[in-house]
């Protein structure tokens, strides 16, 4: 057990109470919590979180693939934060600097890749997207050029403020609020596990690349401000690029006069082994977005990372970048993420990410031998499990069923076995794991030893379902229901 104090609050019923008369949890059922009991997390240390009750879980997600330091620095992030409290506990960035938003500023600059020289602070990762989309177009407005529309791929989450939603592949997010900001189009993702057995990897990358050409051709390349990708996709599990990808995206946006923006909110600071995953797919972005590892999550901060070419219109007399955001840049949270950045460097988290990655892939990998586990994928500390109905035919769960073993079971069954990770279904179903970049080897073995136990559980559960259907085989997909 931890041996911090506990904080005061009240009783768990208490609390509990307060939370479905007062609290509205984002993206959340809040009536499940009519039939069992909202977790209630008071408190973390390491990679661990403790609730209410004192039950201990270990954080696979790290908070929401953010807290990159994991959850023992409060203390000294909150010298930080109080030391900057009594010098300037704010001031804007509207036509004013402060001294943590410049260094913090200059500490980002030198860590991400050459040319991406500016940074302009938001509060998170989806005004992060915006600020990117914005900027695209001023940009090419600047240049005497009215382009608007916004590339993105199938599935992928780039945040929920309009015009970020707009850009995420994401149907069932999206609909409950159309129309959305009109003329995004998506792509191809590079999910490759459904792809034809015996296509190589370089085929693949044609495929895609040919996908996207044909999709600028048709809307219209002088249409389009900006073209927006995550290095890995996390919406969908972790689809790595194949070989050759980016410097294709690349050549296409330089030969149509589009910009590339590499959204590395999921990411950035470290998540793959390297500080940015531009540097490590060398992607060569024109911006760059950012913003959870930014603090490890300690703060509400983001960033839109600027490179030369796109900064040189708006230092032009008389122009500027009609966008701001009271908070973007406030001073306590520049201090935060200072601070953050400090310990990750004294840690070296990067470089432990960037050593143990293969060994906490070899370390998932036997879950690859259970019957449900279809695909393991990712990189750094990044990977998702795809969940199958049949190894051999890659055969997956139809909607239904995938969310019934997801909500219904899984979810649960891994928080109460003392694992936090996310079942997410926005594309096939998976499980994803992202630990804080502190995880060493017992942390791998610990969230390895649940999953595998838990998965287990879910592959009889299937299986026991399936026969228990008129003796429907699975491999036929006749099963409609599980449970
Ligand atoms: C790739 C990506 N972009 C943007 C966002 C939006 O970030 P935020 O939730 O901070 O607005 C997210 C959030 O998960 C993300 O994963």
């Amino acid at each position: 057990m931890s041996t911090t104090p506990m904080p005061s609050h009240a009783g768990a019923a208490e609390l509990r109470k307060s939370a479905q008369d007062h609290l509205w949890l984002h993206f959340t059922q809040m009536a499940d919590f009519n039939e069992r009991p909202l977790p209630v997390i008071v408190s973390g240390d390491g990679c661990h979180l403790t609730d209410v009750e004192g039950r201990r879980y270990l954080d696979g997600l790290a908070g929401l693939f953010a807290v990159q330091i994991g959850y023992s620095h409060g203390a000294e992030i909150g010298e930080a934060a109080a030391a900057q409290m009594r010098e300037l506990p704010f001031y804007t960035n509207w036509n004013y600097a402060h001294p943590r938003a410049i260094e913090l500023a200059e500490k980002v600059a030198s860590l991400a890749p050459e040319n991406l020289n500016r940074v302009f602070f938001t509060s998170g990762g989806a005004e992060s997207v915006e600020s990117a989309w914005k900027i695209a177009r001023q940009y090419h407005a600047l240049r005497g050029e009215r382009r608007w529309k916004a590339i993105g791929r199938d599935v992928a989450y780039h945040g929920t403020t309009m015009g970020a939603l707009s850009i995420t592949g994401v149907e069932s997010i999206r609909s409950p609020f159309e129309p959305l900001v009109p003329q995004v189009g998506h792509v191809r993702n590079t999910d490759r596990f459904h792809r034809p057995e015996g296509e190589t990897e370089e085929q693949f990358t044609a495929l895609l690349l040919e996908d996207m050409e044909h999709r600028i051709l048709s809307e219209g390349p002088e249409t389009i401000a900006m073209v927006i990708l995550e290095p890995v996709q996390n919406s969908g599990g972790a689809f790595t690029p194949p070989k050759g990808y980016f410097q294709g995206v690349r050549a296409l946006c330089d030969e149509y006069g589009i910009l590339l923006c590499a959204d590395e909110v999921i990411c950035g600071f470290g998540r793959l082994g390297n500080w940015f995953g531009s540097e490590k797919y060398d992607i060569q972005p024109d911006l760059l977005t950012s913003a959870k590892g930014l603090s490890s999550a300690y703060a509400s901060i983001g960033a839109l990372l600027i490179s030369d070419k796109v900064a040189e219109p708006f230092m032009e007399a008389d122009v500027m970048f009609k966008h701001g955001i009271t908070f973007g840049g406030h001073p306590v949270q520049a201090a935060i993420a200072l601070k953050n950045i400090e310990i990750m460097e004294r840690l070296d988290v990067v470089g432990h990410v960037h050593r143990e990655q293969d060994q906490f892939r070899k370390t998932l990998e036997p879950l690859l031998d259970i019957p449900i586990v279809g695909d393991l994928r990712g990189t750094g500390f990044f990977y998702a499990l795809e969940l199958v109905k049949d190894k051999d035919t890659k055969q997956g769960f139809s909607g239904e069923e995938g969310k019934d073993l997801l909500q219904n079971f899984l979810s649960d069954r891994l928080f109460d076995a003392g694992l936090i990770c996310r079942a997410d279904d926005r594309g096939e179903p998976v499980i994803q794991v992202s630990p804080p970049l502190v995880a060493d080897q017992a942390i791998f073995d610990e969230m390895t030893g649940i999953l595998g136990e838990v998965l287990t559980e879910a592959t009889e559960r299937v299986h026991s379902s399936t026969s228990s259907t008129a003796g429907h085989d699975v491999r036929a997909g006749t099963v409609s229901a599980l449970g």
